[in-house]
């Protein structure tokens, strides 16, 4: 077995982990980073799109922006089509013009690889049977073995895990340490990536055929999200089901049919676990919290857990400064659960609003006035749109 050390060693490479390992090279901070996939598999997942101003923000006082941000496209505007009737929030605007960017997760992906790659971070792929033990010492390890079957043993002083909701880092905490908060939203919703040229600003419909959403993934593809029975069964969505649903609750008859790329049955559920750390181990993104999809924050948790944990590890490494590692749950649970409200809001806002099956005549009606307000009321516009650019 091969024996080495480090400073940190950040276990997964999705947004989380790259972006940590990022922030740690740039602050002068040794780490190795660990994934189980390979490099392509990584760069080509598609999953989350949008970027808050303030995690791009945080990218540019980092001086990642040129490398990450690069030409990520701007939208400040953002559609509610209420019953086939267009509704444009200008949120950047409402919100001091701070808008969000649009990155699908892949781009960003690959910018943060080929970013630590050119700065000769050391990030390895392929690692299989990943251990995580002696979390509660001042040195844990981590083991596993590299695609040529040869194994590794890390010592370090900080274990990052950033290996997503089904990752080994979370698992690796003896029991009883951990509470867990899961809610089931009670609702499904079918996402379909396709070949359809995006929507002039992202879109949610609402209409009494139920929720619909249209978002875009780069320059030629969207993706959709329809609501559906928790449940649902992929094979009922016949393609031809699709576009028929689609141009009926987004209002839009003359919708192109596209290859669709990829079709799903997402789970809308949340999940938190307090606290994000144990002994010298800290959670990072969804390996600590899960979020709907609903608001777009998913990416953005995981940003901001890495930012502040980078930031607490600096503090501990160059001025032997521990309280911020001590504080890092405390920080990143506040906001995850300041966004959990969020999403949770509006997922109520935009389903219940839609069909009056789904929540009953009462909190239909609640859920109208609600969605009305943001087109009345410059104090819950104003609201809405500092959220959605992250601040708050
Ligand atoms: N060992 C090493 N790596 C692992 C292991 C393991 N045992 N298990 C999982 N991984 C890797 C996965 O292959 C993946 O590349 O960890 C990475 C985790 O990435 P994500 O699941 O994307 O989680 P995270 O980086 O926290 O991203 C969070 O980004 O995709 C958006 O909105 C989405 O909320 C999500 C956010």
């Amino acid at each position: 077995m091969l024996h080495e050390s480090t400073t940190v060693v950040v276990i997964g490479a999705g947004p989380s982990g790259l972006t940590l390992a990022n922030l740690l090279r740039t602050a002068g901070i040794d780490c190795v980073v660990v994934e189980r996939q390979t490099r392509t598999y990584v760069e080509q997942r598609q999953r989350a799109g949008v970027l808050e101003w303030r995690a791009a923000q945080m990218f540019e006082e980092w001086g990642l922006a040129g490398r990450v941000l690069q030409d990520a496209r701007v939208d400040g505007t953002q559609e509610f089509r209420i019953d086939g009737v267009p509704h444009l929030l200008e949120v950047a605007e409402r919100a001091g013009g701070r808008y969000a960017r649009i990155l699908p997760q892949q781009f960003l992906v690959q910018r943060l690889v080929a970013a630590f790659l050119e700065d000769k971070g050391d990030l390895r792929f392929e690692c299989t049977d990943v251990r995580l033990d002696r979390l509660d010492t001042a040195r844990p390890t981590v083991t596993y073995t590299d695609a040529e079957g040869e194994q590794h043993r890390i010592e370090a002083d900080y274990m990052a895990g950033c290996d997503g909701f089904h990752g080994v880092s979370r698992r690796s905490v003896p029991d009883g340490e951990l509470t867990t908060y899961t809610y089931d939203h009670r609702i499904g919703w079918f996402t379909v990536l396709a070949d359809v040229p995006p929507p002039r600003h992202p879109m949610f419909a609402v209409s009494t055929h139920g929720f619909a959403a249209h978002f875009p993934r780069g320059p030629r593809s969207s993706r959709f999200y329809l609501q559906c029975p928790m449940d649902d069964d992929l094979s009922g969505w016949t393609e031809e089901r699709i576009w028929e649903q689609l141009r009926l609750r987004l209002g839009e008859p003359a919708l192109p049919a596209g290859e669709v790329l990829e079709k799903a049955v997402v789970e809308m559920r949340s999940f938190v676990v307090d606290p994000m750390s144990y002994g010298r181990l800290f959670l990072v993104g969804d390996a600590a919290h899960i979020i709907t999809p609903m608001g777009g924050k998913g990416m953005n948790l995981a940003v901001f857990d890495a930012e502040t944990l980078a930031k607490a590890i600096r503090s501990a490494v160059r001025d032997g400064d521990e309280q911020p590692l001590r504080d890092y749950s405390a920080t990143c649970l506040d906001r995850t659960w300041s966004f959990q409200e969020y999403s949770r809001w509006m997922t109520e806002m935009l389903h219940d609003s839609g069909d009056p099956a789904t929540a009953g005549p009462f909190l239909h009606r609640i859920a109208r006035a609600r969605l009305k307000r943001l087109f009345t009321s410059d104090h819950a516009a104003g609201l809405f749109a500092d959220l959605q650019a992250g601040i708050g």
